[in-house]
């Protein structure tokens, strides 16, 4: 269990609130507007400094306050539970200050490598109706946690695009600049793409099974797009763009076009799937990540699943709910109606109820409401 006691401080509606005794599976129930994903939100701001329902600080931090503290015990590999905390400040200039174990930490990735963190929510769907870029941003969430070197390549190869671009946007290109940044991003963009295509050659065998378990949708592909021509080299691919780059002032082809396709029966998936459908195979596309990641790392990630029941029948529910066990990674679930969930788990699961009711949160024990220190 990654997380093991939650304090939040001024995001949204939870002018105070603290999750003492959590659990694996972690419900938090209540009406519209109680601040159920305003939890989950401050649950993800520990893992990457920002929120996942927009970049402005202002509407996350309480309307009276001035900044929001997110903390917790958060198990570390090799250390055990340690301190985590994240302030962000409603002035967007005023830096956030991440706190890891006691010591100041500047960059987010260190948060995220600490805290594997998956969402289920509604804008879940983006990754079957939305831009490539969700979809990118999946793939390198696996690769990131599995490949120590990605995230540096990552970078480098976005510095080499950004020069790259800003020489082909003058009048009078430098050729010689060019061709340097033209080479660095070439042998960026292929380690990129081998570091990916490792990633998803693992990922699909793991995302068929875990799908079979949530429904029958056989024939359902999942395949992967490099950003270029499969059939030549990038280098050639650039020889070929360049008077069309150079007409349009950027980069046309490489690893930030990269992109994931879902195909079912000869369509696009989301042109084809109901919408309870699309929830399963994106819960089975995060759920597998689960998995690889585990099976790869040995590390476990959290699952924030903000109303877990919405689209799903019973039966799907029960399903999910079944995988998250087997999974034995920690869980928080949202949802209006807690009796949405009965039955859905087995009887030896771990299972801390919450109850929220504007702004204040309550430990549902045995026999009744317990209000949470
Ligand atoms: N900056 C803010 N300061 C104070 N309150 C806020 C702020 N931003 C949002 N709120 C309020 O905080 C509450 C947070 O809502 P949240 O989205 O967490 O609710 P929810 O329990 O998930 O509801 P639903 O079931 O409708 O999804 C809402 O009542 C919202 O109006
Ligand atoms: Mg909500």
């Amino acid at each position: 269990m990654l997380i093991r006691r939650l304090e939040i401080t001024g995001v949204r509606n939870l002018s105070r609130a603290c999750l003492e005794n959590l659990s694996p599976i972690n419900i938090l129930f209540g009406d519209n507007g109680a601040g159920k994903t305003s939890v989950l939100e401050s649950i993800y701001l520990l893992s990457s400094a920002r929120s996942f329902r927009g970049h402005k600080l202002k509407p996350l931090v309480n309307i009276d306050m001035d900044s929001c503290v997110s903390f917790a015990e958060i198990d570390i590999e090799g250390l055990g539970y340690q301190p985590v905390g994240i302030k962000r400040f409603k002035a967007s200039a005023k830096p956030g200050v991440i706190k890891v174990a006691g010591q100041h930490v500047k960059s987010a990735s260190v948060l995220a490598e600490n805290l594997p963190l998956q969402v289920i929510n509604a804008d879940t769907f983006q990754l079957l109706e939305g831009s490539p870029s969700v979809r990118r941003q999946f793939l390198d969430w696996g690769v990131f946690h599995v490949e120590h070197q990605f995230y540096s390549v990552w970078k480098s190869a976005q510095r080499c695009l950004k020069q790259r671009n800003s020489l082909l946007r003058h009048a009078r290109i430098d050729q010689p600049q060019l061709a340097v940044w033209t080479s660095e991003l070439v042998q960026h963009a292929e380690l990129i793409h081998g570091y990916r295509a490792a990633y998803f050659t693992q990922l699909v065998p793991v995302f068929e099974k875990v799908l079979d378990r949530l429904i029958d949708l056989d024939g359902l592909q999942l395949a992967y797009f490099r950003g270029w021509d499969k059939d030549r080299t990038f280098t050639e691919v650039l020889a070929s763009n360049q008077q069309r780059e150079q007409e349009q002032g950027y980069t046309l082809s490489g690893p930030h076009r990269a992109d994931l396709k879902l195909r079912y029966r000869a369509s696009n998936a989301a042109d084809i799937l109901s919408r309870g459908q699309q929830k399963l195979v994106v819960c089975a596309l995060r759920v597998a990540q689960g998995y690889l990641l585990s099976q790869l790392t040995g590390k476990s990630c959290v699952f924030l699943v903000d109303d877990l029941p919405a689209e799903l029948d019973f039966r799907h529910r029960k399903a999910l709910c079944g995988l998250f066990e087997e999974l034995q990674c920690q869980v928080f679930v949202t949802c209006v109606d807690h009796n949405d969930l009965v039955g859905c788990w087995g009887d030896d699961t771990s299972i801390s109820m919450f109850h929220v009711e504007q702004g204040k949160i309550s430990e549902v024990v045995a026999g009744g409401f317990a209000p949470a220190p």
